[in-house]
């Protein structure tokens, strides 16, 4: 039982809702039952925090360093004004790709660890976020999948996965340069992931993976949409309707997330702020 707050699990093989405690002024051991629980459950959702800026990269922080400190995830243009679907610019292509199933990330050399999200302002419908539990999926597996999984990587890329959905970005010195359009070396990754810290194995999936070695293209893609068809089912979903003021942190080592759609024409400003993995456990292997 935990001393410090209170912990109702959502109705899905992970999450929880955490209660009576304020994310501004966790001692220290109230954050390490904190960590504890979300290792445990991977997306804790807080209500009612109403996080300022340096409040949540503070608390983000206390997990680890940051990929980067606060992104706006969002359809407000810093002039107020909203962008428009039609426009079709880069950041609405990042939003509209960002709501097929994801680890933040993967394309990058490092994978992320988590993340901090939050709501400042959330459209009168939809615009959920949703998250799938990576760890169910693997133990779903049967056994011969498991096997033949358990031998595959596949390479990661927001070039391929962006252009997969029809978001292709012409320019490369677009507004989401910095969102990790990666002209590196495509990392490459095993199919399954041995999580650091709970030793658990997990899928290694998403819209981002493609091209496992030894496979055709075609095969590939078969193979992988096919296994995120099977991860992303109940009981093993959870979609969170936001209320502004909520916050959540999710383990990026064992769950996949996607965007859900929403009415545009409606505001919906996001903060995310991104912590970087452990280069021992997140790391590319090419
Ligand atoms: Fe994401």
């Amino acid at each position: 039982m935990p001393q410090h707050f209170d912990v109702a699990p959502v109705d899905a093989t992970f999450g929880a809702v955490v209660t009576n405690l304020k994310l501004a002024n966790l001692d220290e051991p109230a954050f390490r039952e904190l960590y504890a629980t979300w290792l445990e459950h991977a997306l804790l959702i807080f209500p009612g925090q109403f996080l300022t800026r340096e409040q949540q990269i503070a608390f983000a922080r206390r997990f680890g360093a940051l990929e980067f400190e606060m992104a706006a995830i969002s359809n407000v243009k810093s002039d107020g004004t909203l962008r428009r679907e039609a426009d079709n610019d880069d950041v609405v292509k990042i939003l509209k790709g960002n709501m097929g199933w994801h680890a933040d990330s993967t394309y990058m050399p490092l994978q992320a660890k988590g993340a901090v999200f939050s709501a400042k302002v959330v459209p009168s419908a939809r615009g959920e976020t949703g998250w799938a539990d990576m760890r169910a999926a693997y133990d779903a597996l049967d056994a011969a999948v498991r096997d033949r999984v358990e031998r595959l990587s596949a390479y990661h890329s927001l070039h391929y996965s962006q252009a997969k959905a029809g978001f292709q970005h012409k320019d490369k010195k677009s507004e989401y340069s910095g969102y990790g359009l990666h002209d590196g070396p495509v990392p490459l990754r095993p199919l399954v992931k041995t999580h650091p810290e709970t030793g658990r194995k997990s899928l290694l999936i998403g819209r981002h993976a493609h091209n496992i070695p030894g496979m055709e293209p075609e095969e590939s893609e078969r193979l992988l949409d096919g296994l995120v068809e099977f991860a992303c089912q109940a009981p093993r979903t959870y979609h969170h309707s936001w209320k502004p003021g909520e916050a959540v942190i999710w383990d990026n080592r064992c769950l996949l997330h996607r965007a859900m759609p929403w009415d545009m024409t409606e505001p919906r400003i996001m903060w995310h702020s991104r912590i970087a993995g452990d280069p021992a456990s997140e790391a590319a292997i090419n």
